[in-house]
C-alpha cells in the first residue's frame, strides 16, 4: 500500500519548514496540498502543526528509545520519526500499527531504505512506552521540566518564568499548544458585524463576539472557508489581536493615514474600514511582493489604498505629513507561537535584540512624517520587553515632543498598563500576543 497522501504532504511540508524559513501555515495553502481532499487536508494540517508544537517532547521521547543521537539522523528519518511519534502519542484515532507503517513507508519514499528497520524499531519501542510516565516526571515548575512537558525552548521558558512566574507561564504554554481560534471581520464597506453574523448564520456558520470587541467575530461552528462571503473577500480572516491594533489609532474619516510596515495588508484593510471614507490611505513596505499580495487581497474592496514599496528607514517618497501612522514593526514574533509553532525552534536568545535598531529607525522615520498633534501607534506581535517597552522608552528619550497617551475607546483601556503600554497576553486576550504604544506629537 502506498503512503497516504495526507502524511506525504505533511512530511514534505515539515522538511521544507526545517530546511527553509517558510511558515507551515503558508505551505499548507500551497501546491503541496492542492490535490488533497478536504479530509486529507485536515489530517495534514493536524499532523504538521501537532508535530511542530510537540517537537521537543517528541524528541525527548524518541531520544530515550534510540541508541543513536537524533542530531546524527538524516532530516527525512528524523521527520518520519517525529510524525510517527506524534500520531502514536497524540492521535488516538490513528491505530499504532498504521502510524509505524506509514513512517516506514515515508522513509522508503525518501529513498532511505536502509533506515526502515531503525524507524520501525524505534517507533515500536515508543508505542510500548506510556506518555503519561514522561509527563509525570516533568511536573515540577522548573524551566527544564516545563520546556519538555509543554514543548518549548528552555531558554524562552526560563526568561518567561523570570518575568511572569510559573502559573502565568503554564497558561501561556498551554495556550500555545492549542490550535488557534478562528477570528474574522467584515472586509467590505457598509457591512457591519451584526449583518455579517446574520449572513454567516444563513450559510451555517455560527459566530460570537470576541472579548476584545463586538466587532470581532469568533467562529464557533461551521466552515467559514466554504462561504460565498469568504470566496468573495467580503470577510477577512484575521487574529483578534491583529484586528484590534488599528482601533488604537482612533481613525476619523478626514485623517491622512499611513501604514508604514503594511506587509500583506491585514491591518491596512482594517484601517481603511475603520476610517470609513474615500480619502487616500498610504501603505508602505520594504517588500514589493508582499504589497502585491496585499493589493490583490484588499484593493478590490478598498479603492482608496495606495501601495508604495520603499525602505522606511530612509526618507519616504512623500512630501506631506500624516495625522495617523501605524508602525507594525518586524519582531521576533513570540506572541504568535500558537499560530506559528516553527518560530519556537528558529528563535535564538541573542536574536531577541536583533530588531531593536530597525524598530527604532522605523519609529524615527514615522515621527518625522507625523503632523504636530498627530498620533502614531507602534506595535509588535512580540512578548519581549527588548522590542517593546525598551524601544518605546529609548525613542521617547530622544524625542521630547513625543508622549504616550491612552486609547480613545474606554473598552480598550483595561489592556493598558499604568505606564500606558498595551499588552495582550495570549491566554487572557484569547488572541495572539500583541504589544502597542500610542504616541502623540505635541508642539515643540
Ligand atoms: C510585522 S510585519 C507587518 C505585518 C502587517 N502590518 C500585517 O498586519 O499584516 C513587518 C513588516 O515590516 C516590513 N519591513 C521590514 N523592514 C522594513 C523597512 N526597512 N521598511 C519598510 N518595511 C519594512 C516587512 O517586510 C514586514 O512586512
Amino acid at each position: 500500500m502506498p503512503v497516504s497522501a495526507a502524511r506525504l504532504a505533511a512530511f514534505r511540508i515539515l522538511l521544507r519548514v526545517e530546511a527553509e524559513d517558510s511558515y507551515a501555515s503558508e505551505l499548507l495553502h500551497s501546491s503541496l496540498t492542492a490535490s488533497l481532499s478536504p479530509d486529507d487536508l485536515r489530517l495534514a494540517t493536524e499532523l504538521v502543526f501537532g508535530t511542530l508544537r510537540q517537537r521537543r517532547l517528541l524528541d525527548y521521547r524518541l531520544a530515550s528509545c534510540s541508541a543513536k543521537a537524533l542530531s546524527l539522523l538524516d532530516a527525512e528519518v528524523l521527520t518520519a520519526l517525529r510524525l510517527g511519534a506524534y500520531q502514536l502519542q497524540f492521535l488516538e484515532r490513528v491505530p499504532g500499527r498504521a502510524a509505524v507503517y506509514e513512517s516506514v513507508e515515508l522513509v522508503k519514499a525518501a529513498r532511505l531504505k536502509s533506515a526502515t528497520g531503525f524507524v520501525n524499531a524505534i517507533l515500536r519501542k515508543l508505542a510500548r512506552d506510556d506518555l503519561a510516565n514522561t509527563l509525570k516526571a516533568f511536573e515540577a515548575p522548573t524551566a527544564t521540566a516545563l520546556s519538555i512537558r509543554y514543548s518549548h525552548p528552555e531558554w524562552l521558558v526560563e526568561r518567561w518564568l523570570e518575568r511572569y512566574g510559573s502559573a502565568k507561564v503554564i497558561r501561556l504554554l498551554e495556550h500555545n499548544n492549542r490550535p488557534p481560534q478562528l477570528h474574522c471581520r467584515s472586509n467590505s464597506p457598509g457591512l457591519d458585524s451584526d449583518a455579517l453574523s446574520a449572513m454567516l448564520a444563513r450559510q451555517s456558520v455560527r459566530c460570537e463576539a470576541h472579548l476584545l470587541s463586538n466587532d470581532i467575530l469568533k467562529v464557533t461552528e461551521g466552515d467559514l472557508y466554504k462561504t460565498t462571503l469568504f470566496r468573495d473577500r467580503r470577510i477577512a480572516v484575521q487574529d483578534a489581536g491583529s484586528q484590534v491594533v488599528p482601533y488604537l489609532l482612533d481613525l476619523a474619516p478626514s485623517d491622512a493615514c499611513l501604514d508604514l510596515c503594511a506587509g500583506v495588508g491585514g491591518k491596512t484593510a482594517q484601517m481603511a474600514r475603520l476610517k470609513g471614507s474615500a480619502s487616500p490611505l498610504f501603505a508602505t513596505d520594504l517588500h514589493w511582493h508582499r504589497l502585491q499580495i496585499a493589493r490583490r487581497l484588499h484593493s478590490g474592496n478598498w479603492k482608496n489604498l495606495n501601495w508604495v514599496a520603499c525602505d522606511a528607514t530612509r526618507a519616504l517618497p512623500f512630501r506631506r505629513c500624516f495625522d495617523k501612522i501605524l508602525v507594525d514593526a518586524p519582531c521576533s514574533g513570540t506572541g504568535t507561537l500558537q499560530r506559528h509553532p516553527e518560530i519556537r525552534w528558529r528563535l535564538q536568545p541573542e536574536r531577541i535584540k536583533e530588531f531593536q535598531p530597525l524598530q527604532l529607525s522605523l519609529l524615527d522615520t514615522a515621527f518625522q512624517y507625523l503632523k504636530v498633534g498627530g498620533t502614531l501607534v507602534y506595535s509588535t506581535c512580540s512578548l519581549e520587553p527588548e522590542e517593546n517597552e525598551a524601544v518605546v522608552e529609548a525613542f521617547l528619550n530622544h524625542h521630547p515632543t513625543a508622549a504616550l497617551i491612552l486609547p480613545a475607546m474606554p473598552s480598550l483601556q483595561r489592556w493598558f498598563s499604568p505606564t500606558r503600554f498595551f499588552n495582550l497576553f495570549p491566554p487572557d486576550a484569547e488572541s495572539d500576543g500583541f504589544f502597542a504604544a500610542i504616541i502623540r506629537k505635541a508642539t515643540a
